[in-house]
């Protein structure tokens, strides 16, 4: 599909990789319906965006909410083409750290909320129609210091890739997008408790992970499920095949990741 003249909704698009696809897509032609909860930074990007850029400000664990919003979107731009889901939310470290409200958060907002949206975006989607998850390579190898956010990205893949078939019945494709570490506010939280595992990989830019959601929304034999970096998902693939190699390679990846997050954290001034 080719986004020009259609409408997308882009879930946690305020900054980071949402804020970069929308602006890739909006650069398409294409009419975006922006989510995040922070509504001043929302309206503040939306604006800057131009008319095409719509701010629905919410939170997406507000599940009632979520489901409202694509007939919202039908109503107030047209039609419904596109899901970006986007949103996520990472509590660092060993879980146990973590009150299980917490822990249930991230499932919420990063698999739940995927689920419902697409869902009930299924119903007023055409033949032809895309959603995009935003996952992680994190979701195709348990990380250790990322516990539950890994089996938040392990689910939303696994769903997707299931569902697909569900979806295909109506023409609705499906694909996830697996990034390594990208170079947004997503570290800034808690950089202390970024494993050192997570910078072993080499960091992408916002603008490269949303280069690849327009291929995969103008399905240019991308499939199903699409790591960036490439290799990183390979070296992942075959680390979760061969857990003998993965833990043989654990202390030299935890090496040279140690050594990148002091860079990036000496450059960056933090
Ligand atoms: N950066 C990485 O290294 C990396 C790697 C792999 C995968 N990812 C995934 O990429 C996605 C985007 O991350 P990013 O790096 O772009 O992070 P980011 O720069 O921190 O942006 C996150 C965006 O999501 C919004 N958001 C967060 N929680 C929300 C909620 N409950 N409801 C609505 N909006 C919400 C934030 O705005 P508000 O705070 O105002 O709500 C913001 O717009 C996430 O799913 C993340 O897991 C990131």
């Amino acid at each position: 599909m080719e986004p020009k003249d259609q409408v997308a909704i882009i879930t946690g698009a305020s900054s980071g990789i949402g804020l970069a696809v929308a602006r890739l897509l909006v650069a398409q032609g294409a009419k975006v319906a922006m989510v995040a909860r922070g509504a001043e930074r929302l309206r503040k990007v939306c604006e800057a965006l131009g008319p095409l850029a719509h701010a629905f400000p919410f939170d997406v664990a507000d599940l009632a909410a979520l489901a409202a919003l694509p007939g919202q979107v039908v109503r107030k731009l047209g039609g419904l083409d596109i899901v970006v889901n986007n949103a996520g939310i990472h509590h660092r470290g060993d879980m146990l750290r973590h009150s299980h409200d917490k822990l249930a958060q991230m499932f919420i907002v990063n698999l739940v909320a995927p689920v419902v949206l697409t869902r009930v975006a299924a119903d007023v989607l055409p033949p032809g129609g895309v959603v995009i998850n935003i996952a992680s390579l994190a979701g195709k190898l348990g990380v250790p210091g990322s516990a539950v956010y890994s089996g938040t990205k392990a689910g939303l893949r696994f769903w997707a890739m299931a569902a697909a078939e569900d979806l295909g019945r109506r023409g609705i494709r499906i694909a996830n997008i697996n990034p390594g570490p990208v170079d947004t506010g997503f570290f800034a939280d808690d950089f202390e408790n970024v494993s050192a595992l997570t910078f072993s990989q080499p960091m992408v830019t916002a603008d490269a992970v949303a280069a690849r959601v327009l291929e995969a929304i103008r399905g240019e034999g991308t499939g199903l499920d699409l790591d960036i970096p490439y290799a990183s998902g390979k070296l992942a693939t075959l680390s979760y095949l061969v857990p003998g190699l993965g833990r043989m390679l654990r202390p030299m990846l935890e090496r040279k990741g140690a050594a990148a997050k002091r860079r990036y954290a000496e450059k960056r001034g933090i």
